[in-house]
């Protein structure tokens, strides 16, 4: 695609080049499990290329599908280019990154976390607040890695020579505070950062045109958009690409086919999703903020969440979650989710439907007591519903709550 297309443009067309060729128009779901060999030395030395990080292109099979399968490759390669599109705009070498797919974003994140291990580092540097699941496999130390939660301006006091990278979720869950990636990269000194992009998506923030060595999501989110197939995606240097799709050879992590396909089909949508979800969350921020029962809305630019100024820059937009603290503590966080009737209450984020959680119950059960999002506080996905729909129905359930 030329390096001026448009983000809503790739998102249409990336990782499909290859279909007119192949005479189809919809993605193909390639499901086998193992593939025909034409001999043992070309099939032995295509296997030998996947099992060590390689890229498969077009060798004389694809052996087995846990080394590679090429419905996942096309979804990569879309990832790729999404996340690179300002890259590749503004004259840089898009080309040097690759995205590297998983079956959940858990499994894509502790990828990361065991390459920088299998590097011999052994320290890692992380912000909160981040993802439960994220902040719990850090906790555990169970990747072999020692770790310093800090505050973010206390990254580059907390480097050392065993460093082997440096954490951050921005906008933060579920708290929503925006952090200054450019400042990141620069406290880090050299140490690859890792974001996690899942919040902002790539239509509104692309952290790797700002130094950053690893994004990730988690794809069963805003990426599949329909709340119907789980995913994770690493996007990296080729260096650390190798690296990762080493350790999901060995570790058996691929995402599935048909989970590629579903997530892929979503890309197209991306951008008009986020966007209204966007544009609806505005409205009912605004909304929100005028209930007594509500003590405090937390959405970027809100609450002095951006103090460095960061939204309409670094994030083109706040996004589509929001968060909110009930005066009357957990017991009101608890009825406003029975009440509500419209607005789903369960965990997850970016579907087509709202959702609403309680984080230190769920998402962040894990985390340590001293780090743990408060009791009162509830989590909103903004959804694709009509925002006056979705202003009753909070009506509703907060005119019944305590
Ligand atoms: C911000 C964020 N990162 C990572 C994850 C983990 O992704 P998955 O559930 O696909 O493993 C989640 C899941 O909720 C998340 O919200």
């Amino acid at each position: 695609m030329d390096s001026n297309t448009s983000f809503q443009t790739l998102a249409v067309h990336a990782g499909r080049e290859d279909l007119t060729e192949l005479g189809v128009h919809a993605l193909p779901i390639d499901l086998s499990t193992t593939a025909p060999l034409v001999d043992i030395d070309s099939g032995g030395q295509a296997y030998e290329v996947m099992a060590t990080g390689g890229v498969y292109k077009g060798q004389s099979s694809t052996v087995y599908r846990r080394l590679w399968n090429t419905t996942v490759g096309r979804f990569e390669s879309a990832m790729a280019q999404l996340e690179t599109q300002r890259i590749a705009q503004t004259g840089g070498d898009a080309e040097a990154f690759q995205a590297v797919a998983y079956a959940t974003g858990m499994a894509a994140i502790s990828a990361v976390f065991l390459s920088r291990v299998k590097a011999g580092k052994d320290h890692v540097v992380a912000v909160r607040p981040l993802y439960g699941g994220t902040d719990h496999l850090l906790a555990s130390e169970l990747f072999g890695a020692k770790v310093s939660f800090v505050e973010a301006d206390q990254i580059a006091s907390a480097v050392n020579g065993s460093t082997g990278l440096v954490v951050v979720e921005t906008p933060a869950n579920p708290t929503l505070q925006l952090l200054d990636i450019g400042d990141i990269v620069s406290q880090a000194g050299g140490v690859p950062v890792m974001v996690d992009n899942t919040f902002a998506t790539p239509v509104l923030q692309q952290p790797l045109e700002l130094g950053v060595t690893f994004v990730v999501h988690s794809a069963t989110k805003y990426i599949g958009g329909h709340g119907d197939a789980m995913g994770g995606v690493v996007i990296t240097t080729e260096e650390h690409a190798i690296e990762l799709r080493q350790i999901r050879a060995i570790t058996g992590g691929l995402l599935d086919p048909q989970s590629a396909f579903l997530l892929h089909r979503g890309l197209p949508t991306l951008p008009l999703r986020v966007l209204a979800a966007q544009a609806t969350a505005i409205e009912l921020v605004k909304w929100l903020g005028t209930q007594s029962k509500i003590s405090k809305v937390y959405f970027p630019g809100l609450n002095g969440s951006d103090p460095n100024g960061l939204l309409g820059t670094q994030m083109l937009g706040p996004g589509a979650m929001i968060a909110i603290d009930m005066a009357g503590g957990f017991a009101a966080a608890q009825d406003l989710c029975r009440n509500l009737s419209m607005v789903t209450h369960a965990v997850s984020l970016g579907s087509t439907d709202t959702l609403i959680q309680h984080p230190a119950g769920l998402t962040h059960r894990p985390v340590a007591s001293e780090a743990k999002p408060g009791q009162g506080i509830l989590r909103i996905s903004v959804g694709l519903e009509d925002t006056q729909d979705l202003i009753a129905d909070f009506e509703n359930a907060l005119s019944k709550t305590t």
